[in-house]
């Protein structure tokens, strides 16, 4: 075992107001460690009474609390002060988040990195919210003004556990928000770690509370709170949609990514080396357990059979491992449920389509989630496998002619989060670029992704967008200032 790997259990408590706290029932639940099937941590397994603790922790600090009357400029610094802090504990970080999810540790070091950016991000943005002066026909000054939402729950998934706390609570508190944050229950590990630095970067009680717990307990009452002003979700597309109902009675503003089931196109001129590669880490990157995976794989008819035998032949090279393993490429999937759900759909695929790689249990490892990557050809788009988000090292090979079959397949999905074209012809490139109905399209490249670059879905994938100026403007309002300058009766009556 590498050096630095703690056995014991640790037991963790809901930081709330300021302070750590048992759960209100007293109940806790187990983490797992994915790659030995052994708990690594126990923490508090937060209801409806927790959430209400938080919610008017978060509310007060919001409506009275020195949060409300900070200026942009302290906002910022919080935000640079915590980054700092992430910076100085990235290796604990990076190997917690890794054991907890069963990511490759190189991966997790590129997680944890892009936490700290996105705190300096806007944590410099903080103080760059602008309002507008609306040229109205009047003798007056009309402005827009820009103000905080409120109090903002989030709740965020297993598959990049501290980078998407970042994207949620980043954005947030740059806007003046306070917020309840509701980690994974699978991988509530690394957040709770960064909560015993948040009253040191000088975040005042109540404006962060991070709760454990599930879905139906835990979430759901905070997506129903009426002290709630807005939902943040990044899951999947079933509780995406429960959420947008369960947030009606309340008129919360909602802001939702759900995830996919995103082309990725080749076109028979593209460097196919690069292809071949892109292919694959399109794919197969973090497990496949990625919102914007290219789990379906559009190959041009003249280099098809090539292309199936080249990805084949690399994947079997893909070295899987313990994610504490600097060589590991693939690690174990999350839990035990995403590993039935994935080797269902591996079963299915073997129904539905011919397999040319994988399709199984990665049979080398004795304990621990590890499924082989798989591929599949000869898929067809109306096939279960190309339709249904796997979250899994499972891509489906499809066939087409030309460009007007590859954008007509690509865009014949509910979902529409991201897509990307592979080709050395601008004009092509270009043309499937506009045609593509998906919040993200790359071309000649898969998966990078930017703080300062927008992000989020068409269709189903869900709506609202993070990330960058547009991420922030999710937590604010605007508030429209009519000031007469006229010293005279209206003169109406
Ligand atoms: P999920 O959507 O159930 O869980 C995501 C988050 O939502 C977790 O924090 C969970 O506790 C919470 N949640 C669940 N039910 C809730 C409810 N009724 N009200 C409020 N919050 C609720 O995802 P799950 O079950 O872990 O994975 C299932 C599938 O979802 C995956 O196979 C994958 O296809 C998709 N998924 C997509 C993600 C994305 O990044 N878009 C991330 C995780 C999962
Ligand atoms: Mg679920």
């Amino acid at each position: 075992m590498p050096a630095g790997v703690q056995t014991e259990v640790k037991a963790y408590q809901l930081y709330v107001n300021g302070e750590w706290v048992e759960s209100a029932s007293g109940k806790t639940f187990p983490v797992y460690d994915p790659a030995t099937e052994e708990i690594i941590a126990q923490v508090p397994d937060a209801n409806a009474d927790d959430v209400n603790r938080a919610v008017g922790a978060a509310r007060a600090a919001f409506d009275q609390g020195p949060w409300s009357c900070t200026t942009a400029q302290e906002r910022g610094r919080v935000l640079l002060r915590l980054a700092e802090k992430i910076r100085a504990n990235a290796a604990m970080l990076a190997e917690l988040e890794a054991r907890n999810c069963g990511k490759p540790i190189v991966e997790a070091e590129f997680d944890i990195a892009d936490v700290a950016t996105c705190f300096e991000y806007y944590g410099g943005l903080a103080t760059k919210i602008l309002g507008y002066v609306n040229p109205v026909p009047d003798n007056a000054l009309s402005l827009s003004l820009k103000e905080p939402v409120g109090v903002a729950g989030q709740i965020i998934p297993w598959n990049y556990p501290l980078l998407m706390a970042a994207w949620k609570l980043a954005p947030a508190l740059a806007a003046g928000c306070t917020c309840i944050l509701k980690p994974a229950e699978q991988t509530p590990l690394t957040a709770l770690e960064m909560a015993n630095w948040l009253s040191d970067v000088g975040i005042p009680p109540g404006v962060v509370n991070i709760i454990t717990g599930f879905g139906e307990s835990c979430g759901a009452p905070l997506v129903k709170h009426p002290d709630v002003n807005k939902i943040a979700f990044t899951g999947s597309a079933t509780v995406g949609k429960i959420i947008v109902k369960q947030a009606a009675d309340t008129v919360k503003r909602v802001t939702l990514e759900l995830g996919g089931k995103s082309p990725n196109i080749f076109f028979a001129d593209a460097d196919f080396e690069s292809a071949i590669d892109g292919a694959l880490f399109g794919v197969f990157i973090n497990q496949g357990e990625v919102c914007s995976a290219g789990s379906r794989i559009l190959v041009q008819k003249p280099i098809y059979k090539k292309f199936i035998d080249a990805m084949a032949e690399k994947a079997r090279k893909i070295k899987l491992g313990p994610p504490l393993d600097r060589e590991t490429k693939m690690g174990p999937l999350v839990s035990k449920e995403q590993y039935e759900r994935v080797r269902e759909y591996q079963d299915l695929g073997k129904k539905e389509a011919k397999l040319a790689f994988g399709g199984g249990r990665a049979e080398a490892f004795e304990k621990g989630f590890y499924v082989e990557p798989t591929i599949f050809y000869d898929v067809d788009n109306s096939a279960r496998i190309a339709r249904e988000e796997i979250f899994g090292p499972v891509a489906a090979v499809i066939p087409f002619d030309d460009e007007k079959d590859a954008v007509r397949i690509a865009n014949d999905s509910p979902y529409g989060l991201a897509a990307a074209v592979w080709t050395r012809d601008i004009f092509k490139a270009f043309r499937a670029v506009k045609q593509l109905r998906a919040g993200i399209v790359w071309v000649n490249h898969m998966q990078p992704t930017y703080v300062e670059a927008p992000w989020g879905g068409y269709k189903q994938s869900g709506f609202g967008r993070e990330l960058g100026p547009w991420g922030i403007e999710e937590y604010l309002e605007t508030k429209q200032v009519h000031i007469n300058l006229n010293e005279a009766p209206i003169g109406w009556y």
